[in-house]
């Protein structure tokens, strides 16, 4: 009687085991057959040459429909541009790459944390609630000049943003 039960309780552990081990082969496989949910890739190498990160496409714009997009680009040792003005209360989009090697950055006193890899193009998307300089410091460990590498964020008011930028395509305060 003794041994049934041990064998009993044998069986059930093995059951567990094995069906744990399934469930991480189950999931392994199901995931790495999934495609990711949203890739953009870029050639790093001519990015100043043609496209949507040619130096005059660079900083914050109003796009034809009305939304705001800031386009900043990465490499060894800054960004560009180094200062992003952006308007408080208003959702902006930022697209945001790297022409070398892999970059981060976060915006101060905000949750925004961003990865930048050379070959992919970062999306996201983030409001600031009130008119604020902030810093966006490198924080993906970039080569000896890392500790170097951060630019400038100045949120504005919403008002004076639109009055600006009507003037002028891409704004930025450098
Ligand atoms: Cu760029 Cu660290």
């Amino acid at each position: 009687m003794a041994a049934q039960a041990e064998l009993r309780w044998a069986i059930l552990v093995i059951a567990i085991v094995v069906f744990l081990l399934g469930m991480v082969v189950y999931m392994s496989l199901h995931w790495a057959l999934m495609p990711p949910a949203r890739i953009e890739t870029i050639d790093p190498t001519t990015l100043h040459l043609a496209g949507e990160f040619t130096e005059g496409n660079l900083g914050t714009a109003i796009e034809p429909d009305g939304s705001v997009t800031v386009r900043v680009i990465g490499q060894q040792y800054s960004f560009t541009p180094q200062c992003l003005l952006l308007p408080a209360n208003t959702p902006v989009r930022f697209r945001s790459t790297s022409s070398d090697v892999v970059h981060g950055f976060i915006i101060s006193g905000t949750n925004v944390n961003v990865m930048l890899e050379p070959g992919y193009i970062s999306t996201f998307e983030a409001t600031f609630k009130t008119p604020a300089d902030r810093v966006m410091p490198c924080h993906e460990f970039c080569g000896v000049a890392h500790a170097a590498m951060w630019a400038r964020v100045r949120v504005i008011d919403k008002k004076d943003f639109f009055k600006q930028a009507g003037k002028e395509r891409r704004l930025s305060c450098v």
